[in-house]
């Protein structure tokens, strides 16, 4: 799932939320063994692309994809599945304070959670595409951040056992 950086539609497209300040902070927040923010980029991009291919809206897609985890809370241990459920709504209000946002991207934004929340339904395809989306680049980043530990724990483990032989 690589993102084509040079995609200048695309690029046009988001310029100006990745260029706002308050959005670009949730780089700082850990999501799915990455960074918040390189999940939301990538989700974007998908579902732009996707949406492409099938004739929809594709610069809602890629502009609600890209805003669709945009909250600055981080998961712990006592609020987890408190923000599994709220965060679109509190995505969906900051993406309001900062951005001109259209209904449809409003819905996109605050169902991508469904069917885990089916409080805020998909009212359109688009909405339907990037939660899929988001469900495809949960699992990727859950397999890849997975396999990356395992390689790091298999090195270091390798290594262990070369010193031990090798004393
Ligand atoms: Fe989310
Ligand atoms: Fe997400």
């Amino acid at each position: 799932m690589k993102i084509d950086i040079n995609n200048y539609e695309y690029n046009e497209i988001i310029k100006d939320i990745l260029n706002c300040r308050e959005f670009k902070k949730i780089e700082a927040y850990p999501h799915h063994k990455i960074n918040r923010l390189e999940h939301s980029k990538r989700v974007s991009y998908f579902s732009y692309k996707v949406c492409k291919s099938l004739n929809l809206d594709y610069v809602s897609a890629a502009r609600a994809g890209l805003l669709h985890d945009f909250f600055l809370n981080k998961y712990n241990n006592k609020n987890t599945r408190k923000l599994l459920v709220e965060h679109p709504l509190i995505a969906v209000k900051n993406a309001c304070k900062h951005f001109n946002i259209s209904t449809k991207e409003k819905n996109i934004i605050e169902s991508h959670m469904f069917p885990i929340n089916i409080k805020i339904l998909p009212k359109y395809k688009e909405s339907l595409v990037v939660s899929l989306v988001d469900k495809v680049a949960w699992l990727y980043e859950k397999v890849t951040g997975y396999s990356k530990e395992l390689n790091y724990t298999l090195g270091k483990t390798a290594i262990f056992i070369f010193l031990c032989l090798t004393n």
